[in-house]
């Protein structure tokens, strides 16, 4: 999503920001640009670009020395094409005012016809415009940058954090958020500000994280916290203590090969501090739910979009073969508007790795609203849905900058086993024998995981001979099922390859019209419970001339003449499947896109986290 950084004190503004900003790159952006208000007076320096911040940068040569406040952003289209007018920084007719802004202010439309109707020409299609216009306004009446900014946010419906420079008052930023994140970097005669820690990290450790409702002035000597209303507020910094390779590539040539490579030590992470010496799982931040609390609950609700959707799927199983209870899971954004039927009956489980999600964190407020219990399983620390939740358990991937979620989803699956085991242990459900047959095969998912990693030349071989192909299928049944839906977004989202995923037992109802020699169909069979049916679709597949891709467990040879190709995990507990038997499927993406040639890290039309509906 957008990336909005600031800084004032004796650095060069304008290289700075910018530097800061490609820190951000990973959000995912379609234009970019820069304000300066020069040291010397003047009017301020705005330049932006669509495209990337290297065609920005080219049109940079004669400011990107200029010393004073700056401001600099980059924008993922919401209202209005990526087009130049439409980057940020918007600025005031008279050019003295400029604003960056992350969000969507809904009442735009009827601001922008009062503005018209005033006078007021506007030079872009976006929603953010209105704001600068209306800043610029209340300054004439007030004279005073704080008080016009201030008034203007008075006038705004939506979700918005904005930053704003003025050659009216040098050397002084201003910001404020109500939705989107924001964090102050603290500097020695020097601050910033950004929409992400990692923007300030190479200059500063020590950062406030910004709340919603909070307002900054920023200046050299220090910042200035108050409320929307002007009332003093304190917010403590903290010391940033990750390492700043860790928010690089590593030496991958892509970030998501790097975060496919951490998924075993990401995954021995998250099991940390969670298991007992009795081979028991223990989630401390779910140690308020007594048996009687959890008797209480008559069903679950788990909510997420895309991804974390995808691993709801297989808690969804999960849970109700353990807890005995009806889970039902829900996209965000069908659930916010469904009248859904949640009361303080319902459990409801919350998925997100940003914890920004904008749909995701509207679905998690409905809930609210409506009595549920929220546990959120989350990636980013003190992130909204983390904050909002009743209950946070965090996953411990640790940053995941390639848009396409890898170690993010496996820590979520591996979370929601912790949880199901948790609970059902809480309500006495599993044997201890059970318990602890469970906690050693978890405990054995991070080898098998870089097992599979080890293989990775195998699915090299397969990409290369797939890459041409234009139509994938992905096949399953049970937790199979789950995974293929993983796997074809995967595959759709980096390499821009039509790939569908269906429940295997689908086919004859429609699909297998589709299949003819050159689809490819990627077929997981882990589950040996519906093995055999698995086996007649992959040959009425084989029939219709498709490509097999198999998925076996290495000891498995019952597809060896079906299959045109195999791939093959290390046998686990089939519940557990999906964490090992999605590895090659996001190796295959990633191999097949990286012979296509594509952005694998930043894929079209695509955000990091979607903070606008
Ligand atoms: C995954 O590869 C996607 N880029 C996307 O589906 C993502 O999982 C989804 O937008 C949810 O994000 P969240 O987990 O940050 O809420």
């Amino acid at each position: 999503m957008c990336g909005i950084t600031g800084y004032v004190g004796p650095r060069p503004g304008v290289r700075t920001v910018i530097e800061m900003l490609r820190r951000l790159e990973y959000r995912g952006y379609d234009s970019a640009g820069v304000a300066v208000a020069a040291q010397g007076g003047g009017d301020m320096r705005i330049v932006k670009a669509a495209g990337k911040l290297a065609v920005l940068e080219s049109q940079l040569q004669d400011h990107w020395e200029t010393h004073g406040a700056a401001i600099a952003h980059t924008r993922w289209a919401t209202h209005g094409g990526p087009t130049t007018p439409n980057a940020h920084p918007h600025f005031s007719q008279d050019g003295k005012i400029a604003l960056i802004h992350n969000g969507i202010i809904e009442n735009y439309q009827e601001l922008r016809a009062e503005l018209i109707t005033e006078g007021f020409v506007f030079a872009s299609e976006t929603d953010t415009e209105v704001m600068v216009h209306l800043v610029d306004r209340a300054f004439q009446k007030r004279g005073s940058m704080e008080a016009a900014i201030r008034e203007a946010l008075t006038l705004v419906t939506g979700a918005y954090s904005i930053a704003v420079c003025s050659s009216h008052e040098l050397e002084t930023l201003y910001c404020a958020k109500t939705a989107s994140p924001l964090i102050l970097g603290l500097g020695e005669g020097e601050n910033f500000l950004a929409s992400d820690i990692p923007a300030v990290m190479r200059y500063t450790r020590s950062v406030i994280v910004l709340e919603d409702g909070d307002f900054a002035k920023i200046t050299p000597a220090g910042v200035t916290l108050t409320d929307l209303t002007g009332g003093a507020i304190h917010r403590e910094p903290f010391a940033v203590t990750w390492d700043e390779q860790t928010a690089e590539k590593g030496g991958f040539p892509h970030f998501m090969l790097k975060e496919i490579h951490e998924q075993p030590r990401a995954l021995a992470d998250t099991l940390r501090g969670r298991l007992t010496d009795s081979e028991r799982v223990f989630i401390p931040e779910l140690e308020g739910f007594t048996k009687e609390q959890l008797a209480s609950f008559s069903h679950i609700h788990i909510v997420a979009c895309g991804t974390a959707y995808h691993a709801g799927m297989v808690a969804k199983r999960f849970f109700e073969n353990l807890l005995r209870r009806p889970v039902e899971v829900s996209v965000a954004s069908e659930f916010r508007y469904s009248d859904p039927l949640v009361s303080q009956q319902t459990l409801c489980f919350i998925i997100s790795q940003s914890g920004e999600t904008a749909d995701t964190l509207a679905a998690l407020r409905e809930a609210k609203r409506l009595g549920a219990t929220i546990v959120s399983v989350v990636n980013v620390v003190g992130s909204s849905i983390a904050r909002e939740s009743h209950a946070c358990v965090y996953t411990q991937a640790g940053p995941e900058i390639c848009v396409a979620s890898t170690k993010a989803y496996v820590t979520q699956l591996m979370v929601l086993y912790l949880i199901g085991l948790h609970l059902a242990a809480v309500e006495e459900r599993i044997t201890d024998e059970t318990h602890q047959g469970f906690v050693r095969d978890l405990v054995a998912l991070p080898d098998a995981v870089e097992s599979v990693i080890g293989n990775a030349l195998l699915v090299e071989d397969l990409a290369a001979k797939l890459a041409d192909r234009s139509v994938f299928f992905y096949l399953g049944r049970g937790y199979d099922y789950a995974v293929a839906l993983e796997a074809a977004l995967k595959l759709k989202e980096i390499s821009y390859l039509h790939a569908e995923a269906y429940a295997a037992g689908e086919l004859k109802h429609g699909p297998l019209a589709l299949i003819e020699p050159g689809v490819i169909v990627v077929c997981l069979a882990t589950q040996p419970a519906v093995f055999d049916k698995m086996l007649s679709n992959i040959k009425e597949v084989a029939a219709r001339g498709g490509t097999v891709v198999g998925v076996v467990y290495e000891n498995e040879h019952r597809l060896d003449t079906t299959a045109d190709h195999l791939l093959r995990i290390p046998a686990v507990r089939p519940e557990l499947s999906p964490i090992v038997s999605i590895v090659p499927m996001q190796l295959l993406a990633y191999l097949v896109a990286q012979q296509r040639g594509c952005d694998i890290d930043m894929p079209r039309n695509l955000a990091k986290s979607v903070t606008v509906e």
